[in-house]
């Protein structure tokens, strides 16, 4: 991999500068942050889903916390025509919804005016098909192309569109040559951001990296995973690397075994005809969850360098055992108190076989992790929403407690919340009140609301603003990609030519029996999803 920041612009603020502490409640900006250099923004998928509910807000709240340069231009190409006045409003509608909807993560609460127009007089729409090569002319001068260099200054081009345009747009970028950049770094930068799904499986992962890489090079591919953007899941390798306290016991001596969830309420909603081909497993474990993984069971870099941090993370991949059918178990949820079945939903077959559920049991074969299972669990309409890692510590010798009431003792348990209540807790013991020996778990619990002003924000500020400034720390890179999809080809495409059967659950309910009978073969249970609590107290 080629990569090694800065490449060219001003200096990238490092993963460790947001990750420096500072002081109880201080703003954000006082990290030290600065604008990123001018640039434009192509958004391909202009009118999509992505672009209304995350990029936008993103953008506008990298307005508010003044992070980009006034010389910035934001291009959105989509199918239809649309004059640039209305896109705007579009956008500016859909902005005002989210800020006012509790439940989403766009906290702006009332739109300040003046943010949202410093980003509307940058706004230019241009309607075009994604596999038209006259859009790419267009694009060309727009971007102030003079024949022998596709463009001027730095571009950004975001494919927020499905992933079957992938290759069509960086092939035709590529060739109206408009991803053209010095070899030695010095002249303008040309970036492309690509969002998931990166492949399906491990050969079209492949074969997307071979073609996107024959138009670019991997130090100007981002490739995107939201769950990356988000504080609490940076804060991971802060909570390990920045306290005495944890990292001694990080490892298999210590640790007994590792439960990652990310289970969800909702159900497909109207994403059925995207689903229907995805599924839990595609859809969530070797990308989000996999990523979390990492940041759980990564060696602590000598640096945050992006080359150095995501060097750490593809020796994880490496080794992770490939997971055999054997390892998994897939649900699918049918009617239940949340709500219609799946295949009730729209755009879903009657005799579907998707999952919308998925737990596996992962084993990294490497010195510190040997015999540590790491369990895995996502799904839809389940009974809470909770993502978050638990680990689970070592029981420690009974024998002192032999001679007192005390049965058992209850293992300490590290919990990391990622979503959607952000913070730590720790399940731990102590001797109960009163004249003899007896024991009581307790649980502590660190929640960043009670200790900062700011609000988490949605993940893709970071994600942008680390894009236009050059640091690739917090996205995938071509080799981890292709590890991630290896590790679960196996239950993608089983060496036998079966599928993995597919057990229903209730909608609102805790998954499948077979996903607890998973973890009840290792003597170990699944940790209660429970409904409308925080699992801050
Ligand atoms: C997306 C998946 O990548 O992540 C969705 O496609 C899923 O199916 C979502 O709902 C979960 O992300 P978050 O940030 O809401 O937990």
């Amino acid at each position: 991999m080629s990569t090694k920041h800065p490449p060219r612009s001003s200096t990238p603020t490092p993963l460790s500068a947001r990750l420096a502490s500072h002081p109880h409640g201080a703003p954000a900006s006082a990290a030290g942050k600065h604008p990123a250099p001018p640039c434009t923004l192509v958004i391909f998928g202009a009118r999509g889903d992505l672009t209304q509910r995350l990029l936008m807000p993103a953008l506008y709240n990298l307005v508010v916390d003044g992070l980009l340069d006034s010389g910035m231009k934001i291009i959105g190409i989509n199918h239809g025509e649309r004059e640039t006045q209305a896109w705007c409003e579009d956008l500016h509608d859909a902005l005002q919804k989210f800020a006012a909807d509790k439940a989403s993560t766009f906290h702006a609460g009332k739109l300040d005016d003046n943010a949202w127009n410093w980003v509307a007089q940058r706004l230019q729409y241009m309607a075009g098909e994604f596999e038209d090569d006259d859009v790419y002319q267009r694009l060309a001068q727009q971007l102030g192309g003079n024949g022998r260099d596709g463009a001027q200054g730095n571009v950004v081009f975001y494919l927020a569109v499905g992933a079957r345009f992938f290759k069509p747009i960086v092939e035709r970028l590529g060739k109206a040559g408009l991803l053209q950049q010095s070899a030695d770094d010095s002249g303008p930068f040309r970036r492309v951001v690509i969002e998931k799904p990166f492949g399906s499986d491990l050969a079209s992962a492949r074969d997307l990296n071979q073609h996107v890489l024959s138009f670019v090079n991997e130090s100007q591919i981002y490739r995107i995973d939201h769950f990356l953007g988000k504080d609490t899941v940076q804060s991971i390798l802060a909570v390990r690397f920045a306290n005495a306290l944890f990292e001694p016991v990080w490892r298999r001596e210590y640790i007994d075994s590792v439960q990652i969830t990310a289970s969800e309420v909702i159900g497909v909603e109207s994403r059925g005809r995207f689903y229907e081909q995805t599924g839990a497993l595609r859809d969530m474990v070797p990308n989000h969850l996999f990523q979390l993984l990492c940041m759980v069971a990564m060696e602590p870099p000598n640096s945050f360098d992006a080359e150095t941090v995501r060097n750490k993370k593809a020796e994880v991949f490496d080794a992770i055992k490939p997971l055999t059918p054997d390892d998994v178990v897939f649900g699918q949820y049918g009617k239940g108190p949340a709500g219609a079945a799946y295949r009730d939903e729209p755009d879903v077959a009657k005799d579907s076989r998707t999952e919308t559920y998925a737990a596996a049991r992962v084993r990294i074969d490497n010195w510190r992790w040997a015999g540590v299972p790491f369990y895995l669990r996502t799904g839809k309409r389940l009974t809470a929403r909770h993502t978050e890692i638990s680990v689970q510590l070592r029981s420690v010798p009974f024998r002192l407690f032999r001679d007192t009431p005390v049965d058992a003792l209850t293992p300490n348990v590290l919990t990391l919340r990622i979503d959607p209540t952000h913070g730590t807790s720790f399940d731990f013991n102590v001797k109960t009140p009163g004249p003899v020996m007896q024991i009581g778990a307790v649980h502590s619990s660190f929640d960043y609301d009670d200790f900062f002003t700011e609000h988490a924000n949605i993940g893709y500020e970071t994600l942008l603003y680390d894009c236009m400034l050059g640091d690739q720390t917090l996205f995938q890179r071509a080799d981890s990609i292709e590890s991630a999809w290896a590790a679960v080809d196996g239950v993608l495409h089983p060496k036998d030519g079966s599928a993995v059967r597919v057990h229903e659950y209730a909608a609102g309910s805790e998954g499948p029996a077979e996903a607890q009978a998973l973890l009840a073969r290792d003597g170990r249970a699944w940790r209660a999803l429970t409904p409308g609590e925080s699992r801050k107290s």
